[in-house]
């Protein structure tokens, strides 16, 4: 089936649980904002500590590129669409310590805090997709002036995390007929609200099915070693009222091997131009899981993390995270000292594995290089 014979279902039940529409820009009730600008042009980039949750639910204040750098690189902001939100943010701040420059002298600044904020993390697209179209948007602003391109930069990112939350509703519309009723769905890490400005990605599917009635389950793989599911999904899916069963990684295959899960559904950082995609470390052994008993396994992920410049998944640039996250994450060594840990925080799904993959313009089914033009083209 291609993109053109599987769109978006139409929204036709939208309001049928809902008196008013819910406000897109905000996403699932009852959560705290991942991220936010407060203020005007001197205003300061606020981000949720998701190294905090669900312990603490705590805001790191960024005024400058540096410490939005190592907000992305500590996970404090994470997420493909969130750090990519964030990056944006992280370059007005680090462009507006040079607004009594010369045009020149600021832009040269603006390329320089652009490089440094994408060494920060190298797998998710959305980080210099996101760079890149602030840079676009100062060099094409008409006024040359400093002050206007900053402004100009401003808005850019304003625009990209509205335009985030609308996305991220809309993959949900387009994937929630997938979620069965009165079962189960499987997901890995966390590709929700918390991973976006508002809705999430993969999660988008169960806060849109959840709002028009649908009754499920949750299961969330706990996501070691950083526990995004345990930590994050979990959290996030109980504050929506969604059922939601958090178990170890290693006890996904015995699941679905049991019939217990009806649906995959999993975020991506980069999906290659034959769809190969990369997401969180663990997402490979749950997709060869699910094709060997039969279980559908969807990709849900915004137009922003297709790189069509990469042409397989073998090009990806996978991030390496430091041993001691393996070693002892939480402040708890479990490996004997001088024992070395591999701590690779991505793996690549090759498309043969993929069912789908859900966009906010329509599904990729099957998943081929001539289904993801067209569906990027669109
Ligand atoms: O290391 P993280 O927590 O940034 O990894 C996040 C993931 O792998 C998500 O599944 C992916 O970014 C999609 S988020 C909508």
């Amino acid at each position: 089936m291609t993109v053109g014979d599987m769109p978006c279902r139409p929204t036709r039940d939208a309001r049928k649980h809902h008196d008013t529409p819910p406000d897109v820009a905000y996403g699932p009730p009852g959560l705290p904002r991942t991220i936010e600008w407060v203020g005007g042009d001197d205003g300061f980039l606020r981000l949720l500590d998701q190294t905090r949750l669900p312990r603490e639910v705590v805001f790191r204040e960024c005024r400058d590129a540096q410490t939005v750098w190592k907000a992305i690189r500590e996970l404090c902001v994470r997420g493909a669409p969130a750090i990519g939100v964030a990056g944006a943010y992280g370059l007005y701040l680090g462009a507006r310590a040079g607004r009594d420059e010369p045009r020149d002298a600021f832009l040269t600044r603006m390329r320089e805090v652009a490089e440094f904020l994408d060494s920060s993390r190298p797998t998710a697209v959305n980080l210099s997709w996101a760079l890149r179209r602030m840079r676009a948007a100062a060099q094409q602003s008409p006024d040359t002036s400093t002050r206007s391109l900053l402004a100009a930069m401003l808005a850019e990112a304003h625009a990209m995390a509205r335009e985030d939350a609308v996305v991220c509703r809309r993959i949900g519309e387009c994937g929630e007929h997938l979620i069965p009723e009165a079962g189960a769905v499987l997901t890995h890490c966390n590709a929700g609200a918390l991973a976006t400005v508002a809705w999430g990605t993969a999660l988008s599917l169960m806060y849109v099915a959840h709002e028009r009635g649908r009754r499920f389950r949750v299961f969330a793989d706990e996501t070691r070693p950083l526990l995004q599911g345990a930590r994050l999904t979990a959290f996030e899916l109980h504050a929506a009222g969604i059922d939601v069963t958090v178990l170890c990684d290693n006890a996904a295959p015995s699941l679905l091997a049991a019939g217990a899960v009806q649906l995959v559904v999993v975020g991506a950082d980069r999906i290659a131009a034959n769809g190969d995609t990369a997401n969180k470390i663990g997402t490979l052994g749950v997709a060869i899981a699910a094709a060997r008993y039969g279980v559908p396994f969807y990709v849900a992920a915004p137009r922003s993390t297709f790189d069509l410049a990469v042409n397989d998944g073998h090009a990806i640039p996978i991030e390496q995270r430091p041993e001691q996250e393996v070693r002892g994450g939480f402040g708890l060594d479990v490996v004997a000292p001088g024992v070395t840990c591999h701590n690779p925080a991505f793996d690549v799904t090759p498309a043969e594995l993929i069912t789908g993959i859900i966009t906010e313009g329509g599904i990729v089914q099957p998943v081929t290089r001539e289904n993801i033009a067209a569906v990027l083209g669109g």
